[in-house]
């Protein structure tokens, strides 16, 4: 999140004295930890939002889109969900791929499609932006590669056509998009801001209910 170090290292210890439980994870996970959350098959995302998910009934009838995959891909797909993962990145789609071989995981399909992130308007022409509406979903999740300019605020409109009735859309990230939380078509909102995986401060990941 934005901020001066002094005013992260104190977002992180407010974090953690509003949920004491989550020191053992963040010294396992976010400062010990070298892994990527690839490896942890965690999704990068806040853990508030994993304990969320922990509890919401994923299964072999939800299916899921992913824009931008990784931990997140395994996490859906080892508890059964039918994930459909779009991925800009070739090299990251590999390691996904070898990755969710190794656990025996065969209900991924992983798309890739690598888009132009420096030109809004080259991205909403591209394959991948276009994916989002091609089907319905109980699950999406906007987690994909973006700079300076953003794309997610996009995605999480087209997002909004493509998410069934009863179903979730998670955003990342979601401290940089407010604009979403004042106009959106959800029932409700939620905000979920804690420390994460593999990250040593405090991130935000909002989760809209339709
Ligand atoms: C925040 S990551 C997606 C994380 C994923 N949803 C998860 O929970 O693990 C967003 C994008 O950044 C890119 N990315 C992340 N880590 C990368 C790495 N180590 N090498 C190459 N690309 C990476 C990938 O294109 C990925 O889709």
């Amino acid at each position: 999140m934005e901020g001066k170090n002094l005013t992260r290292i104190l977002r992180v210890i407010k974090s953690l004295s509003i949920h004491p439980s989550y020191i053992p994870f963040y010294l396992r996970y976010s400062i010990l930890n070298k892994k990527e959350p690839l490896e942890l098959a965690l999704p990068w995302i806040s853990l508030s939002a994993i304990k969320f998910l922990d509890n919401y009934s994923i299964d072999s009838k939800s299916e899921i889109l992913e824009l931008g995959g990784g931990g997140s891909t395994l996490y859906f797909a080892k508890k059964g969900a039918k994930v459909t993962c779009l991925e800009s990145d070739e090299l990251w789609a590999k390691k996904i791929e070898v990755k969710s071989k190794e656990l025996n995981i065969s209900n991924i399909d992983l798309k890739i499609l690598p888009y132009n992130f420096k030109k809004l308007e080259s991205f909403v022409n591209s394959k991948f932006f276009e994916f989002i509406g091609k089907n319905k979903y109980d699950i999406i999740l906007i987690d994909n590669y973006e700079e300076k300019i953003q794309l997610r605020p996009k995605c999480f409109y087209a997002a909004e056509k493509s998410i069934k009735p009863g179903g979730i859309i998670i955003i990342d990230d979601s401290w940089r998009y407010p604009e979403l939380r004042e106009n959106n078509s959800a029932k409700f909102f939620k905000v979920f801001k804690s420390i994460g995986p593999c990250r040593l401060g405090v991130s935000s990941t909002d989760i809209y209910f339709y």
